[in-house]
C-alpha cells in the first residue's frame, strides 16, 4: 500500500471526523429562515409557526427574514448564495417551481442549488373582495366578471406566486382578462383590498380566512370543487358550475445545495417534529392549512413534490405564454 494512499486515506478518515465533530456542534448560534414574501402575508404566516415550532427542537432561535420581490425569486437567490452550512434555510412554495418557467435567466437552479428538507403544509385558496364589490352572490360574481372584466383589478404577489396561479385559473375557467396588479406579498395586497383600492384577490386560506370573520372582506368561493370547513357558508367555486379550477399551495423547507448530511438529518428531524406537534396542527387548521404528515416532511418527499410542481405548473403557465421577463 503506497504512502501517498495511506496518507489519503488518513486525510478522509481526519475530514470526517471533523465533519462529524462540527455537525454534532449544530447549530450554535442563531438560524435564519427567509421567507421571499412580505411580511404579513400567508406564506409569512406559515413560516412564523414553524420557525416558532422548529426552534424548540433545534435548541436555537430562528429568525424570519423577508426577503421579498420578484414573485418570491430574490430571497430565494440570497439563499442559493448562502454559505451550505444549516443557518440559513428557505421556506417557499409553488413558486419555486413556477419562476423557473417564468424568468427567462434566473441567478439559481430550483433543484440544482437547494437541498430538501422536508414538506410542511397544503392548503386551498379563497377568492375575496373589497366589501362594496357589487356582487351579492357567487352567480352574480361570475355574471359580473364575464361583464365588466376591463374594469376590475386583481391583485397577486407576482407572476407565478400561488395568488397570480390562481388568478389565471380563474381568469382561464371564466374566459376573462382582468387587470392585474403586483405586490411583493399578498400581505400588502389584503390591506389595499381592505382599503378598496383594489378589487379581488385569491389567496391562501393562511391570509385570508381571519379577515373575512372579522368582515374586513368578503369571500365568493373556495377556489376548488370543496367548500373550506373555516368557511361553511362560502360556496365553492365549482358550484356556480366553473370547471377546471382547483388549486392547493403547498410549502417546503430547503437549504443550499452543499450543507452536510448530518445537519440536514437535524433539520428534517426538527420538522418532522414540528409537523407532529398537535399545537402546530391546532393553529394552521384554524387558518384551513393542514400540516403534512412526518413521512411526507422529509427530503424525498419534497424533492418529487417540487419534480411534479415544474413538470405541471411550470407547464400551464408557458401554455399560458405567461412570462415574467
Ligand atoms: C403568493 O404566492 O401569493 C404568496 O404566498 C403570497 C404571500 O405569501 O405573501
Amino acid at each position: 500500500m503506497t504512502l501517498r494512499f495511506i496518507r489519503t486515506g488518513l486525510a478522509m478518515l481526519l475530514a470526517a471526523s471533523a465533519l462529524q465533530a462540527w455537525a454534532q456542534d449544530f447549530p450554535n448560534r442563531a438560524i435564519t429562515m427567509v421567507m421571499p414574501y412580505a411580511a404579513g402575508g400567508p406564506g409569512d404566516t406559515i413560516t412564523r409557526v414553524f420557525a416558532g415550532a422548529m426552534q424548540k427542537h433545534l435548541g436555537q432561535q430562528i429568525v424570519v427574514d423577508n426577503t421579498a420581490g420578484a414573485s418570491g425569486s430574490i430571497g430565494t437567490a440570497k439563499v442559493a448564495r448562502a454559505k451550505a452550512d444549516g443557518y440559513t434555510l428557505l421556506m417557499i412554495h409553488v413558486s419555486h417551481a413556477t419562476n423557473q418557467a417564468m424568468y427567462k435567466s434566473l441567478p439559481y437552479h430550483p433543484v440544482d442549488d437547494f437541498e430538501p428538507i422536508g414538506r410542511a403544509t397544503s392548503g386551498p385558496m379563497v377568492i375575496v373582495a373589497r366589501n362594496d364589490f357589487p356582487a351579492k352572490n357567487l352567480n352574480e360574481f361570475v355574471a359580473y366578471l364575464k361583464a365588466n372584466a376591463a374594469k376590475v383589478s386583481l391583485a397577486h404577489a407576482g407572476v407565478g406566486s400561488a395568488s397570480h396561479l390562481c388568478g389565471l385559473m380563474m381568469m382561464n375557467a371564466l374566459n376573462v382578462k382582468l387587470n392585474e396588479i403586483p405586490y411583493k406579498g399578498t400581505g400588502p395586497a389584503l390591506t389595499d383590498l381592505m382599503g378598496g383600492q383594489v378589487d379581488l384577490l385569491c389567496d391562501q386560506t393562511s391570509g385570508t380566512v381571519p379577515s373575512v370573520k372579522t368582515g374586513k372582506i368578503k369571500a365568493y368561493a373556495s377556489a376548488g370543487k370543496t367548500r373550506l370547513p373555516q368557511l361553511p357558508e362560502v360556496p365553492a367555486i365549482s358550484d356556480a358550475g366553473v370547471e377546471g379550477f382547483d388549486i392547493n399551495i403547498s410549502f417546503g423547507l430547503y437549504a443550499p445545495k452543499g450543507t452536510p448530511k448530518p445537519v440536514l438529518d437535524q433539520l428534517t428531524g426538527a420538522l418532522q417534529k414540528s409537523v407532529s406537534d398537535p399545537e402546530v396542527r391546532q393553529r394552521l387548521e384554524a387558518m384551513g392549512i393542514s400540516a403534512v404528515s412526518a413521512d411526507l416532511a422529509r427530503p424525498e418527499a419534497l424533492r418529487a413534490h417540487l419534480k411534479n410542481e415544474i413538470d405541471t405548473l411550470g407547464g400551464l403557465l408557458i401554455k399560458a405564454g405567461v412570462k415574467a421577463n
